[in-house]
């Protein structure tokens, strides 16, 4: 299995940060969101991943790169640790890179994966939403898809306030965590969402869904939406969602990379006994 990482947006969300920086460089604790991403597809078997960049987006490229200088200079100060961190994240797994050359929406970014992906079911892992999790969450949604041999959507249920976020999926419980997907829509209005099911950013997809890119018409936003490929697949097969096990974190915004930061140095192992003692430090002068 070949997992594709769209990782073209330009990040608006998150500007001014991002003016520079790709807004999946952005670090969550001491890594970059990216990373985090990658190192579920790798925990979960999948060795080739493509990332889907644009103009300015070089960092990435050089971050997951060896970078010889500075592991000579780590090596002859004897700073091991940051060595072999250094070492394994430019080995890390196969990395292959395509440019997505105009914004036209989540879906075109993914639709240039179509000849590294050829004939086979794939993995799309979006960076912005990081899941921590016992199993991969990628990981579960493969074990579901090796199941039912069937496309698998990762699915969270949302508040009514937070839905229009979101593609919102209308589907049938079937049993423990999984549900039939009926159909898909990218980001209604609140009041007209058919459920409280968002999907988030994994989804195992048959490489059928190229050619309904090609069928897909601009949506919402007048971009080519991914939701709008999935729904007139679903009209051809079965589609599953599955309601992972794990805290998923929207770090494509301030608010949810604040929350990310803030849990997820609390239970890191260099970081934790810092972040708890200054969020006791703070709790009396909230
Ligand atoms: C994308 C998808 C949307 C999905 C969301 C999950 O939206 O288009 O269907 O619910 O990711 O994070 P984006 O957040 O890129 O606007």
């Amino acid at each position: 299995m070949k997992a594709v990482i769209p990782a073209a947006g330009l990040g608006t969300r998150f500007l001014p940060a991002t003016k520079a920086l790709p807004k999946e460089m952005v670090p969550l604790v001491d890594k970059p969101a990216i990373q985090y991403v990658v190192e579920e597809a790798i925990a979960a078997g999948i060795k080739d991943i493509l990332i889907i960049t644009s103009r300015w987006k070089q960092a990435i490229e050089d971050h997951f790169d060896r970078s010889l200088e500075l592991e000579f200079y780590l090596k002859e100060k004897e700073k091991d640790e940051h060595f072999n961190e250094v070492l394994q994240i430019g080995c890390m797994s196969h990395i292959h890179y395509i440019r997505q050359k105009v914004p036209a929406g989540l879906g075109d970014a993914i639709n240039h994966a179509r000849e590294f992906i050829g004939n086979e079911p794939f993995a799309v892992m979006l960076p912005d939403d990081i899941i921590v999790s016992e199993k991969p969450a990628i990981g579960q949604l493969l074990d579901m898809h090796r199941k039912l041999d069937a496309p698998i959507l990762s699915l969270e249920q949302m508040p009514k306030e937070e839905i229009s976020r979101y593609g919102v999926a209308t589907a049938t419980h079937m049993d423990d965590r999984l549900y039939q997907v009926h159909n898909v829509v990218e980001k209604p209005p609140a009041e007209e969402a058919a459920s409280d099911l968002a999907l988030i950013g994994r989804y195992i997809l048959p490489p059928e869904i190229f050619d309904a890119f090609d069928r897909t018409g601009e949506g919402h936003g007048g971009e080519i939406q991914l939701s709008d490929a999935i729904d007139m697949i679903i009209e051809e097969r079965d589609v599953y969602g599955y309601r992972f096990e794990g805290r998923r974190f929207d770090s494509g915004t301030v608010t949810g990379w604040l929350e990310a930061n803030i849990e997820m140095a609390l239970t890191h192992p260099t970081y934790g006994q810092g972040a708890r003692d200054v969020i006791k430090r703070l709790n009396g002068t909230l």
